[in-house]
C-alpha cells in the first residue's frame, strides 16, 4: 500500500540536501564550537554561516539570530526572557485564544506569577479583530504575542498591522512563526516584529533545532545559564549538525518558496474543492478566504462522525492526517482552537487537518478524494447520530446543531 503523508504541519521529512550538509558534523567535523583550536574554529564557522542563512530568509542581521532547541523553547524564551528584561515596566501581556500551547501555557504560567494576560477572542472563522487588540492595550502592556499563522486552521494573522500597532504604543511584539516560515514571505523589518520564533523540523531540517529572531536592542534575559554561547543569550554547547541543517533548509526555502507555495496551493485547493463537493454536511474550519490561509492547510469537520475513527480509517489506507494539533492528539478534549472558534462540540471532535508539503503529489490528492468520501459514508452508516431518524421538526439536540452547518 502506498503511504500518503499529509501531516506536514506536525513535522516534515529531512531534505536530502540538509542531511548531506549535516553528516560531516557527526564525523570529522566534531569540534566544540567554543574551542579556540582548529577543530573548534571550523565548526564555529559553520554555525555562523547557518546564522547568515537563517537571517537572510527573514531579512534580519545574523547577530539577531539565536539558535535554540525547538519552537517551544523559542516561544518560552522570547516571552519569559523579554518580560524579565522589562521587569518593573508593566505586567500586562496580550495574546490570542488560538495560540499554540507553547505560547498559551507560557502565558498561563506567567499569570500564576503575577502577570495579567488578555486572551483575545476570534470570530467563528478564527479571525482576530484588531480593534479588540487596540482596546486591550493599557499603560501596563509590555508584550503582544500573536502567531503568524495557526497550526490547526492555517489562518494567517495580520502581522504587519499588529506590528504597527505595537510600535505605535511602544510595546514589544513577539510572533510564533513556526508554521509561517518557509510557506510565506517573511520580512521582520516590514512586519515590525521584535521577536520571531521558527522551528527546524517544520521546514525540512531535523528535530531538535530552532531559532529566535531578536531585534537589535530588544533585551532578552536567558532561560538557560552556564555558558557564553549565542552571545550570552543561550547557554549550552550548540547542536552543530542541526544548526547547519537549519541553515541549509532556510536557504532552500528562500530559493524555492514561491514555486512550492503555488504547487501546494493548487493541490490544497483541489482537495478542498473535491471534499466540499463530494461530502455532504462537511464544515470548513478557518477562514474561507484562501488568500488568508496557509497554502498547504485544510481543516474540515464531518458531521456525525468522530475524527479519531476517521483518522484510523484513513490510516488503514496509508493516509496520514491529524485531528487537532499533533501535541494534543491522544487527548479526548476537542482542540482549544475549535473551542475559540465556537465550533459546535461534536463537529470539533471530528475536525481533521490535512497539511501538504513540497513532496505532495496530485496522484496522492486524487487517492484521498477517492478514499475519504467512502470512508466518511461508512462511518456515518454506523453512527447512531446519523441514523437517529428524527424529523427536522423534532427536538434532537445533536441533530439540530448538525443541521445548522
Ligand atoms: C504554531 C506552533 N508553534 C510552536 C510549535 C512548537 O514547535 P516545536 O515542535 O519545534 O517545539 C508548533 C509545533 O507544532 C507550532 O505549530
Amino acid at each position: 500500500m502506498k503511504q500518503i503523508y499529509l501531516d506536514y504541519n506536525a513535522t516534515t521529512p529531512v531534505r536530502p540536501e540538509v542531511l548531506e550538509a549535516m553528516l560531516p558534523f557527526y564525523k570529522e567535523q566534531f569540534g566544540n564550537p567554543s574551542s579556540v583550536h582548529w577543530a573548534g574554529r571550523a565548526v564555529a564557522g559553520a554555525i555562523e554561516k547557518a546564522r547568515e542563512q537563517v537571517a537572510a530568509l527573514l531579512n534580519a542581521s545574523p547577530a539577531e539570530i539565536v539558535f535554540v532547541s525547538c519552537g517551544s523553547e523559542g516561544d518560552n524564551m522570547a516571552i519569559k526572557g523579554t518580560l524579565e528584561a522589562l521587569k518593573g515596566k508593566g505586567n500586562h501581556i496580550i495574546t490570542t485564544a488560538v495560540e499554540h500551547p507553547a505560547v498559551l501555557e507560557t502565558c498561563q504560567y506567567l499569570e500564576k506569577n503575577g502577570y495579567d494576560v488578555t486572551y483575545l477572542p476570534v470570530d467563528c472563522d478564527g479571525r482576530l479583530n484588531l480593534e479588540d487588540l487596540e482596546a486591550a492595550i493599557t499603560d501596563q502592556t509590555v508584550l503582544i504575542s500573536v502567531m503568524w499563522a495557526n497550526n490547526e486552521t492555517g489562518n494567517i494573522y495580520r502581522i504587519e498591522e499588529i506590528g504597527a500597532i505595537a510600535k505605535k504604543h511602544n510595546i514589544r511584539f513577539h510572533t510564533d512563526a513556526v508554521q509561517a516560515v518557509g510557506k510565506l514571505p517573511i520580512d521582520v523589518q516590514k512586519a515590525n516584529v521584535d521577536l520571531l520564533v521558527l522551528s527546524g523540523h517544520k521546514i525540512g531540517a531535523p528535530k531538535g533545532v530552532g531559532a529566535i529572531y531578536v531585534r537589535r536592542g530588544s533585551r532578552m534575559v536567558p532561560l538557560l545559564h552556564g555558558g557564553h554561547q549565542e552571545r550570552n543569550r543561550r547557554a549550552g554547547t550548540q547542536n552543530v549538525a542541526g544548526i547547519v541543517g537549519l541553515g541549509v533548509a532556510c536557504e532552500i526555502a528562500a530559493a524555492e518558496r514561491e514555486e512550492v507555495y503555488q504547487r501546494m496551493r493548487t493541490l490544497r485547493d483541489k482537495l478542498e474543492d473535491g471534499l466540499l463537493a463530494q461530502i455532504p454536511e462537511i464544515k470548513l474550519n478557518g477562514t474561507p478566504d484562501r488568500d488568508h490561509r496557509l497554502p498547504n492547510t485544510l481543516n474540515v469537520s464531518f458531521a456525525y462522525i468522530e475524527g479519531e475513527s476517521l483518522l484510523m480509517n484513513m490510516d488503514m489506507h496509508g493516509i496520514a492526517a491529524s485531528s487537532g494539533s499533533a501535541c494534543s492528539s491522544g487527548s479526548l478534549e476537542p482542540s482549544h482552537v475549535m473551542g475559540a472558534m465556537c465550533v459546535e462540540i461534536t463537529l470539533a471532535h471530528s475536525s481533521t487537518r490535512f497539511s501538504l508539503g513540497p513532496e505532495t503529489t496530485e496522484e496522492e490528492i486524487d487517492t484521498v478524494l477517492e478514499v475519504l468520501p467512502a470512508a466518511v459514508q461508512r462511518l456515518r452508516d454506523m453512527s447512531p447520530l446519523y441514523n437517529c431518524g428524527k424529523s427536522s421538526s423534532e427536538a434532537c439536540l445533536i441533530c439540530e446543531t448538525v443541521r445548522r452547518i
